[in-house]
């Protein structure tokens, strides 16, 4: 499959979802099919990150890339410099592919309209608005426990209303037949987000979940919230994961708060998939590296 650019994922259809879940599923059963490519990437991370940095960067080189250092820090952007006149640079540079994560909301929408680019944008995390290479591994993590998402119910529990991987999952879930419901503080519900699924009690839907997914609280947001206040009130205590149904299963973006939104001995535990979705993470970055790279104009 092949794929211009890779911002959105509402700008995926379901036969593109299910072919790049396919594919990292492929690669994880036979990591030497990856197909190589010789093509300069670039990752630009304008907000901190471990894992999706980390993760892209080793999916880039499992498929031949040529990894190009940057550091934003230390870039002209800190003079001024804007972020297109950054990837126009990155482009005239023979730069094939740019992997960027940004503060801002829809940063892409400028870089993938304007026809003096020709490189191709993959979004690593855009403000609150989407991550949807977090969605796809997470999707592979689901499909790889449960083989299929009609009839499965996912609870996304936290703050909904910041999170752009609460936005990315509730499109794709729900348009791969999955049913979706919100938990979490009154206050971080988000009515945008009704068309995807229902706000119930965390204590109410538990028992029904097959997937719990957690969110990070955003103590950069919220300095106010009381730690222990949010893990009794909305956190998966010991006493809540006992409600799960035995096959239900645990998944957080991370990084965690251990001990706030969840018990830091579920972190890994039975039920819990969090080192599962990051070790996919890596599979579901080299699908999506290979369909760029065979998509890209420049
Ligand atoms: N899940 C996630 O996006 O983690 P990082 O912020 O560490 O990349």
């Amino acid at each position: 499959m092949k794929l211009n650019h890779f911002t959105t994922t509402e700008s995926l259809s379901v036969e593109e979802v299910y072919a790049l879940i396919n594919r990292a599923l492929e690669l994880k059963r036979d990591p030497d099919s990856v197909e190589k490519h010789d093509v300069q990437v670039v990752n630009c991370f304008f907000e901190n990150s471990t894992r999706t940095q980390t993760s892209f960067d080793v999916a880039e080189r499992r498929c031949g890339f040529t990894v190009i250092p940057f550091n934003p820090e230390n870039s002209s952007l800190s003079k001024g410099e804007t972020l297109f006149d950054t990837m126009l640079t990155m482009d005239a540079l023979g730069i094939g592919i740019a992997v960027i994560r940004s503060p801002q909301n829809a940063y892409y929408q400028d870089l993938v309209d304007n026809d003096d680019l020709s490189l191709s944008i993959i979004n690593a995390g855009d403000g609150s608005g989407q991550h949807p290479s977090q969605c796809l591994l997470d999707l592979v993590t689901i499909y790889e426990e449960f083989g299929k998402f009609a009839g499965l119910h996912i609870v996304i529990n936290g703050d909904i209303k910041h999170s752009r991987v609460a936005r990315s999952n509730a499109d794709l879930l729900t348009r791969l037949g999955a049913s979706v419901s919100f938990a979490g503080p009154e206050m971080w519900m988000d009515p945008s987000m009704d068309v995807y699924g229902e706000v119930m009690d965390f204590d109410e839907t538990l028992p029904k979940a097959d997937v719990v997914m957690l969110l990070r609280v955003q103590n950069e947001r919220h300095p106010e919230l009381t730690v222990a206040d949010y893990h009794q009130r909305y956190g998966l205590t010991l006493q809540r994961e006992q409600q799960m149904k035995a096959e239900a299963i645990i998944m957080h973006p991370a990084p965690v708060n251990r001990g706030v939104e969840i018990d830091s001995s579920l972190v890994i535990s039975a039920h819990s998939r969090i080192t599962q979705q990051m070790k996919n993470g890596v599979y579901a970055r080299m699908a999506i590296c290979e369909a760029v790279a065979k998509g890209r104009k420049a």
